[in-house]
């Protein structure tokens, strides 16, 4: 599919109002996209687990209006006007009109809740921006009902990354890949896809334990960190390694090869900080308690050859990795040793999930 693809005919159909509400999860890269071309376009491309339990739920409540000239909403986050971030959600909505031409004719009020604790720490980027794309394509869908599964799958996406790339990857599930790759067929920059290619029932169910290891604003913004990567001395290695290492992860997934798994999982955490640690300026997002945990999970992964390991994103939070079948001893392992290093003991069970669904009110 093409961007014009993503341009409507006429609408068959113009409700006065509804209300539409849809649930979007977070998601969490094995191979990480770090590095951008306008307008979201990834540098190279990325995998990830979708997750079940961190999600943002989103209504929309959509009401005829007479001027046409004009985008109009109202925003509430948990049940409270939220001023603050009506300019992302204005600018996001600007970016796609041209593409949901029937954005000026309505009202919106968009209603918006997480499911994890506000400012955890945890990205709502990803959840928030594929659940307001979602209830966007399910009012295109009643002003035009023959519209079909796949194309509404992919425009969600499609629409999703122009209000912030990762998010493209949080409408389906369980293994989402996104950026163009000669060898992934079907793979697009413009949205994401359900990864092609086999996969193993271990990582069907993976457990993802969240340790919110520090909870306050980031120092730099992942727009900020994309930037950096203009200019950065390792950045056409970096670019080439990750289109590299989805050719690798292809046997590793089909065959449940934990092994090589974690390796690969690690390894691109550790390049994707490594990649901050480089840029100029140069900044480091995790702190002492995100290496304090790293060590642990390598002792307790070596004292017990449990098929553990880790992952960041663009902050300090520790993402543990672990198969549902070690779910009990790891999250033993978690009470013993790594709540001590989260802030106010906070983390949250999580695990992969199979995409968005729509909520009927
Ligand atoms: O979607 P953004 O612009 O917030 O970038 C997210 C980048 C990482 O989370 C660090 C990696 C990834 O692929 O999700």
């Amino acid at each position: 599919m093409t961007e014009k693809d993503f341009l409507p005919g006429v609408y068959q159909k113009s409700p006065d109002n509804g209300k539409v509400t849809w649930k979007a999860p977070s998601n969490i890269a094995l191979v990480k996209y770090w590095g951008k071309k306008p307008v979201q376009i990834p540098a190279n491309p990325s995998i990830s687990f979708t997750l079940d339990t961190c999600a943002t739920t989103t209504s929309v409540l959509f009401e005829k209006k007479d001027n046409n000239e004009t985008l109009s909403f109202d925003l509430l986050f948990e049940g409270k006007p939220k001023d603050h971030f009506k300019p992302k959600i204005q600018a996001f909505l600007e970016r796609v009109e041209t593409y949901l031409p029937f954005l000026k004719e309505y009202h919106f009020t968009i209603e918006t809740s997480n499911s994890f604790p506000h400012s955890s720490g945890i990205a709502s980027s990803a959840s928030g921006m594929a659940a307001l794309s979602l209830c966007l394509m399910d009012i295109e869908k009643e002003l035009n009902p023959s519209l079909d599964e796949d194309l509404f799958n992919s425009k969600a996406s499609y629409l999703a990354r122009l209000g912030s790339g990762s998010a493209c990857r949080s409408v389906k599930g369980s293994l989402v890949q996104w950026g163009r790759h000669s060898n992934i067929p079907k793979s697009s920059d413009l949205y994401g896809i359900e990864y092609p290619f086999e996969v193993d029932p271990v990582f069907k169910s993976y457990c993802d334990t969240i340790l919110l290891v520090h909870k306050g604003q980031k120092q730099v913004s992942s727009t900020v960190g994309h930037q950096l990567m203009h200019g950065h001395p390792y950045a056409e290695d970096r670019f080439e390694q990750a289109f590299s290492n989805l050719d690798k992860l292809k046997p590793i997934l089909a065959n449940g090869d934990l092994e090589e798994f974690i390796k690969m999982v690690e390894s691109e955490a550790l390049t994707l900080h490594a990649m901050m640690m480089t840029s100029m300026p140069y900044f480091m997002l995790m702190k002492p308690d995100t290496l304090k945990i790293i060590n642990k999970i390598w002792q307790y992964r070596e004292a017990t050859k449990t098929p553990v390991c880790f992952t960041l994103d663009a902050g300090a939070n520790v993402h543990l990795l672990y198969p549902s079948s070690n779910k009990e001893k790891v999250q033993i392992f978690i009470k013993d040793e790594l709540v001590g290093h989260c802030e106010n003991g906070q983390y949250i069970h999580d695990q992969v999930g199979s995409g968005a669904i729509k909520i009927n009110d």
